[in-house]
């Protein structure tokens, strides 16, 4: 069996035993074999000065390598905060309105993928599978083919692809699909994601459709579940569930970004309040938000007008011993989230647009089967096909939120055991061990089909 090099721009650090806020890290090191060598490429985090390309730090924990290269302050403003973040980003999650391209954010983002393929190359061997993550390395294949590399190179995109009605706006359009060809095999999350960009491809001239599949990523549930049940008797849990004096908890957990539809849940909670009183002075709503891409404007804005609106929610509707609303926006050990979701009556995941949303399937992982709670979710989340026995919410509703929320704090132990049963054996089924398989032998036999 070959080595596996996995790509992508964030790499988990092996030293820290939490893993960082975010879906790609989270369920790519969920989905590691332990008897598979692996290689796993990508940014460090840190901003190095330099003139010249910078030599990769290897660090090797069991059978994988970890190999990091720093980026140059302008790297990291061209093409991560961005090409990447401020142009795919918004784009990909439908909201043009927020993308502010310019042409040389546009030709650094070229030229770190470049630069990656430039200090990746050395270290490949013959027989190594490429696995590429993600929308800051679309173009790394074709730069890795231009010096020669001859592997399989697979990509998956962890966010959502849009239609070419949308995707067609951004002036490198043409030239990104381009690139996309020198993939072996695409991976998106959803059948919508795998229709929008076939059918960009197919307006591009390249008719092989065969070439992107739609390959949800899942979690460990085991060993997530395992991690509820024995963080539930910890010392956070405790303390959080004393201070809620027996009544409900709502709970929401999200990197702080606007395509998560935090002010729109906000105000469904608020909605909530005003329409169904009887949950004044008992239900409380935790928000845990960690800052994510804070040198990003948009993002800036963002955790300013939330502060202003949980603050006028709270100012309106609180009671000297009841706050409707607690906001975190620092990171919470991955153990004591899991038991927070085992006390939580209500999870609210209510992104506007999700590739898929890890947070939700990690919610019904950490139940209790004897007395699980209820589910709320986006139907624009990718999570929502798989997880349709959730109750299903427009987020850009408030009364629709409102409803939902009601009904969930409300609902029958019976009804939600027998949505939570559906809900399980679906989150079992498809894992992040199972993704990473599937996705790796189906790039094996488009690789040898392409080849014979
Ligand atoms: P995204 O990839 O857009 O951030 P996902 O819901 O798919 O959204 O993945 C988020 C991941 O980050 C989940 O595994 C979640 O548990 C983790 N996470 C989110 N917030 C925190 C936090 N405050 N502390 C630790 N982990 C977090
Ligand atoms: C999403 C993206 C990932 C990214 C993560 C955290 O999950 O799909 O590629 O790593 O958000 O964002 P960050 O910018 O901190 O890496």
């Amino acid at each position: 069996m070959g080595r596996l090099v996995i790509v992508s721009n964030r790499v988990p650090d092996p030293r820290e035993r939490n893993k960082p806020a975010g879906g790609l890290a989270v369920g790519l090191a969920d989905a590691l074999r332990e008897d598979q060598q692996t290689l796993w490429f990508g940014w460090s985090g840190r901003q190095v000065e330099a003139d010249a390309d910078p030599v990769p730090s290897l660090d090797t924990h069991g059978t994988v390598t970890y190999a990091t290269i720093p980026l140059t302050p302008a790297q990291h403003r061209g093409y991560y905060q961005r090409f990447s973040n401020g142009i795919l980003w918004p784009l990909c999650h439908y909201r043009l309105g927020l993308m502010n391209y310019a042409r040389a954010d546009w030709l650094q983002y070229l030229e770190v993928n470049r630069m990656f393929a430039r200090t990746l190359a050395p270290l490949l061997k013959p027989d190594d599978i490429i696995w590429v993550h993600d929308y800051h390395l679309l173009p790394l294949a074709q730069a890795l083919r231009e010096l020669g590399v001859t592997s399989p190179i697979g990509f998956f995109l962890h966010i959502p692809f849009p239609p070419w009605s949308l995707f067609r706006a951004l002036p490198p359009a043409t030239a990104l699909l381009d690139d996309m060809k020198a993939y072996d095999l695409i991976g998106v999350q959803t059948e919508e994601d795998a229709q929008n960009l076939w059918e960009c491809m197919r307006l591009e001239g390249m008719t092989d459709p065969s070439r992107v599949v739609a390959c949800p990523i899942g979690i460990d549930p085991v060993s997530f579940s395992e991690e509820a049940r024995d963080a539930f008797n910890g010392p956070e849990v405790r303390r959080l569930r004393e201070s809620l004096h027996d009544e409900p908890l709502i709970i929401g957990v999200d990197r702080l970004d606007y395509s998560k539809g935090l002010e729109e849940r906000f105000l469904g909670y608020e909605r909530l309040l005003i329409r169904y009183p009887e949950h004044h002075r008992h239900v409380t709503y935790l928000q845990v938000a960690p800052v994510s891409r804070g040198e990003v404007e948009e993002y800036r804005l963002l955790r300013r007008q939330l502060d202003e609106t949980i603050g006028r929610i709270n100012g309106a509707f609180a009671a000297y011993d009841w706050t409707p609303i607690r906001y975190l926006t620092r990171p919470i050990a991955r153990q004591t989230l899991a038991g927070f979701y085992r006390l939580a009556d209500v999870a609210l995941v209510t992104p506007l647009r999700d590739g898929m949303n890890l947070v939700a399937k990690e919610y019904v992982a950490a139940q209790d089967p004897e007395d699980p709670g209820a589910l709320v979710l986006s139907h624009l989340a990718g999570a929502a096909p798989e997880l349709d026995e959730a109750l299903l919410v427009n987020p850009h509703d408030a009364d629709a939120i409102a409803d939902a929320l009601h009904l969930a704090l409300t609902m029958k132990k019976e009804e939600r055991k027998r949505r939570w049963n559906i809900l399980n054996s679906e989150i079992r089924n498809t894992t992040a061990g199972s993704w990473a398989r599937d996705f790796l032998k189906a790039l094996n036999r488009s690789r040898k089909t392409s080849a014979g």
